[in-house]
């Protein structure tokens, strides 16, 4: 099928299941990349219907695996990310050299289309490794295979996420909650299936060359996504603003283990608004606004979180 079959890299994550399902529905073939076939094999199996996914089992960086691919597709997505480095997954191997290699892949094989998520407020947040390779990631796809298109996402939440459900774990435990820049921080979450909208329409309307800022329906403070997930876990906590030298000193205590809480650079991006920089096309703009409302869509599964846990669901909505 011409155009139907998609070459997908990070597809195991929380944005990349959302989208097997959506593409995989709507009769697109999906060859989906991940580093470990056992571990994830079964988490992207089972996003789509038999017979639409095949599963490839390799390292991003093995060049000659990858090429063979790309005769077997003609969309590429790109969704790996990292948020902290690890020893050979550094930010600029993920970040920058891997999308070069992406882009340069796409143009060989003469694909129609690259779509790379990338991420809202980079240009801003010079100081962050993070940031400043994900930028580098760009100006390199878009050197190699000018008919890319960039998806800039604030936040991403969901069930799978690791924002949401990280933050309603540690209210769970923590009797006080730390505030780094009083929770001033500016976010605008945008829900995994809003995004994946966004993408699908990208693909299937033709969409090209942009860079196109990607939010939710809502700008919210830090502080504020802490106290509506405080109300809809039922829970009282402490929030305390705390200077950003202790900030700095737990984040460098934090990096130290395997899954940090936080980070150095991590810290450093929160110094900045992550809302639309009116310098680029937003989702809305290219006819595709998102529709969830964040807390509407938490409440579907922050019961979980809840005193009673599932049992306490019918309680959510009697309180509503
Ligand atoms: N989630 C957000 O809030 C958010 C916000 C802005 C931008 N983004 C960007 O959107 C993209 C997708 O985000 P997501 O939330 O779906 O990410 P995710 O859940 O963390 O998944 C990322 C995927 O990347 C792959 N990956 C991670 N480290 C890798 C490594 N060292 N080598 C090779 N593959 C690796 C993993 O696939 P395997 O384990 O199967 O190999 C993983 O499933 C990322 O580029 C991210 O930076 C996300």
């Amino acid at each position: 099928m011409k155009g139907k079959n998609c070459l997908i890299f990070g597809g195991s994550g929380q944005i990349g299941r959302h989208l097997i399902r959506k593409l995989t529905k709507n009769d697109y073939r999906v060859i989906v990349v991940t580093r470990n076939i056992h571990q994830k094999g079964h988490i992207i199996k089972t996003q789509g219907n038999a017979g639409y996914i095949d599963i490839v089992e390799a390292n991003i960086f093995d060049e000659a695996k990858i090429k063979g691919l790309f005769e077997r597709a003609d969309i590429c997505i790109n969704l790996v990310g990292i948020l902290y480095e690890k020893k050979r997954s550094s930010f600029n191997n993920i970040h920058t050299l891997f999308p070069s290699l992406l882009a340069k892949l796409c143009k060989q094989n003469n694909f129609k289309h690259l779509i790379h998520l990338s991420a809202l407020g980079i240009n801003e947040a010079t100081e962050s490794a993070y940031a400043k390779t994900k930028l580098d990631g760009e100006k390199e796809i878009l050197k190699n295979f000018p008919l890319s298109t960039i998806l800039r996402p604030s936040v991403v939440y969901s069930v799978d996420d690791n924002f949401t459900t990280n933050f309603m774990t540690l209210l769970n435990i923590l009797p006080i909650f730390p505030l780094y820049y009083n929770g001033q921080t500016k976010f605008m979450p945008i829900h995994s299936s809003d995004l994946v909208d966004v993408i699908y329409n990208v693909i299937s309307g033709k969409i090209y060359s942009q860079i196109i800022e990607c939010v939710g329906t809502e700008t919210l403070t830090l502080k504020e996504i802490i106290e509506k997930l405080l109300g809809l876990i039922d829970k009282r906590r402490i929030l305390l603003p705390v200077p950003l030298f202790f900030g700095k000193l737990s984040a460098k205590f934090f990096q130290l283990f395997p899954k940090p809480l936080l980070t150095e650079d991590q810290l450093i991006l929160l110094k900045y608004n992550n809302i639309i920089s009116g310098k680029y096309k937003t989702n809305a703009d290219i006819g595709f606004p998102a529709k969830c409302l964040f807390e509407k869509e938490v409440e579907k599964y922050c019961y979980m979180w809840r005193q009673g846990g599932q049992f306490s669901r019918n309680n959510v909505s009697k309180k509503k």
